[in-house]
C-alpha cells in the first residue's frame, strides 16, 4: 500500500506507460503538434463510443460550453438555467458571452438540477418579462447523469436548448424506461466534456470536447474553436485564414489527443468497472454510520464516479475531520464550498437572486473522499475506518 492520492495519476501511468510513451513519442517524431491526425482519430473514437455523430475537440471543458452556447447564438438578453451546485464554469460560460445564468437548486439525493425548481425558475423568468429563457446547462455532477427524462420534458415544453455539461460525466450512462442505454455526452441537444487530468478520462494538461448530432452546429463549433474559420470551405488550404465570424483559439493539441487515445481502451475496458467497484465498496463500508449521507445512484443511471461525495452529519466539524484525515495520510476535498449564486462574480446581478437551500446545506456538509480506479480494497477499508474513528 503506497501513499493515498485523491486521484492517482501516477499509478495509472505506470499501468499503461508503454502505450502512453509510444503515442507521445510518435507525435514528437512527426512534430505535427497542432491538428495532427491523432486529433481527428480521437474525435472519431469518442463520437462512436458516445453514440453521437460529431465530436469536436477543443482546449478545455470551459471553452467547450462557451463554444456550444455561441453556436446556438445565445447571448445578451438570454436566460440560461444552471444548477447552483456545480463548478464555476457551468455558470461562468453563459455569463461571459453576455447571457444571464439563472441558478436553480439541486436534488439532495443526486446533487443534480431539480426539475421542480427548474420549471419554477423558467416560469419566473417568463413572468418577469426581462429575459428570454433559452437554455439549460444540465450538469452530470460527480459523474452521474442529470434527471434526463424530467429535464428533457421541461426543455421541450419551453423550447429550451438542453446542454449536457458532462465534464465529470464522461463514461456514465442513462437507461430509459424502454431499456435503451444512452452514454453521457449524448443526453442533451449538445454536450460538452473536459479532459482535465483528474476527470474520468483525463489528458496530461487541459482538453475538452463538444458532441452533437447536428452537422450544421458541428461545423459552427469547429469554426468558432479556430478563430471563426470558414469550415464550409475545407478543401481550400487557406480556409483558416478566411475568418467569417468571431471565434477563439481553442484546439486540443496533438499530444493531448494521443494521450487520451492511449488511455481510452483501458478507461472503457477496465477503469469504469474498477471505479464502480471502489464506489460500491465505500458505500458498503460506510452505510452503518449514523447521520452520514452517501451518494445515491438512481435507477437507470450509471456513474463515472468523478467524485465520491458524502454529506457529514449536521453539526460535524468538517474542518477538524479533514485535518485528522490528512494527518492519517488521507486527502479529501470539498466540492463545492459556495453556491454559485453567492459567488462574488455574480454580486448585484440577476444571477445572485436565487433561493437554493439544498445547495447551501450541501456546501456546508459535503466531503469528497479519494476515488480512482487504482484505489485498493485495503486502502478503501483504511479510509473508512479512519473516517469512522473521526466521527466517534
Ligand atoms: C461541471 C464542470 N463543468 C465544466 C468544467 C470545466 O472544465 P475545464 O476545467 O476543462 O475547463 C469542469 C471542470 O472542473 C466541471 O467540473
Amino acid at each position: 500500500m503506497g501513499s493515498i492520492q485523491f486521484r492517482d495519476l501516477q499509478r495509472q501511468y505506470k499501468y499503461i506507460k508503454d502505450k502512453i510513451d509510444e503515442k507521445v513519442f510518435n507525435v514528437i517524431e512527426s512534430s505535427n503538434f497542432i491538428s495532427g491526425p491523432e486529433v481527428k482519430e480521437l474525435e472519431y473514437t469518442l463520437a462512436s463510443y458516445v453514440g453521437v455523430k460529431n465530436c469536436i475537440t477543443c482546449a478545455n471543458g470551459t471553452d467547450a460550453i462557451t463554444i456550444a452556447l455561441m453556436a446556438y447564438g445565445i447571448g445578451k438578453g438570454d436566460a440560461v438555467f444552471v444548477p447552483d451546485f456545480t463548478f464555476f464554469s457551468s455558470g461562468e460560460c453563459p455569463a461571459t458571452i453576455g447571457a444571464t445564468p439563472i441558478f436553480v437548486d439541486v436534488l439532495p439525493s443526486t446533487y443534480n438540477i431539480d426539475p421542480v425548481f427548474l420549471q419554477k425558475a423558467v416560469e419566473k423568468v417568463i413572468s418577469e418579462g426581462q429575459l428570454k429563457p433559452r437554455a439549460v446547462v444540465a450538469v452530470d455532477l460527480f459523474g452521474q447523469p442529470f434527471d434526463v427524462s424530467s429535464i428533457r420534458a421541461i426543455c421541450d415544453k419551453y423550447d429550451l436548448l438542453l446542454l449536457e455539461d458532462a465534464a465529470q460525466g464522461f463514461g456514465g450512462s442513462y437507461t430509459d424506461s424502454a431499456g435503451t442505454t444512452y452514454m453521457a455526452c449524448s443526453l442533451g441537444d449538445i454536450a460538452t466534456t473536459s479532459f482535465f487530468p483528474a476527470k474520468p478520462l483525463g489528458c496530461y494538461g487541459d482538453g475538452g470536447a463538444i458532441f452533437t448530432n447536428d452537422d450544421k452546429i458541428a461545423l459552427l463549433c469547429q469554426s468558432i474553436a479556430v478563430h471563426g474559420k470558414n469550415t464550409q470551405d475545407l478543401e481550400n488550404p487557406d480556409a483558416k485564414y478566411n475568418n467569417i465570424r468571431l471565434g477563439m483559439n481553442s484546439r486540443l493539441d496533438t499530444i493531448q489527443a494521443a494521450i487520451i487515445q492511449a488511455k481510452f481502451q483501458v478507461f472503457k475496458d477496465e477503469e469504469l468497472d474498477k471505479v464502480n467497484h471502489v464506489a460500491k465498496k465505500y458505500t458498503k463500508l460506510l452505510s452503518d454510520i449514523d447521520g452520514l449521507k452517501l451518494p445515491v445512484v438512481k435507477m437507470g443511471m450509471s456513474s463515472a464516479w468523478a467524485q465520491y461525495t458524502i454529506q457529514l452529519p449536521i453539526g460535524a466539524n468538517r474542518f477538524e475531520i479533514r485535518k485528522k484525515l490528512k494527518r492519517d495520510g488521507i486527502p479529501t476535498n470539498i466540492y463545492y464550498m459556495k453556491p454559485m449564486h453567492l459567488q462574488k462574480a455574480f454580486e448585484g446581478t440577476r444571477s445572485s437572486q436565487a433561493n437554493c437551500p439544498t445547495t447551501e446545506e450541501l456546501c456546508e456538509t459535503v466531503l469528497c473522499l479519494p476515488i480512482h480506479p487504482y484505489l485498493e480494497d485495503s486502502e478503501i477499508k483504511m479510509i473508512c475506518d479512519k473516517l469512522k474513528a473521526t466521527l466517534q
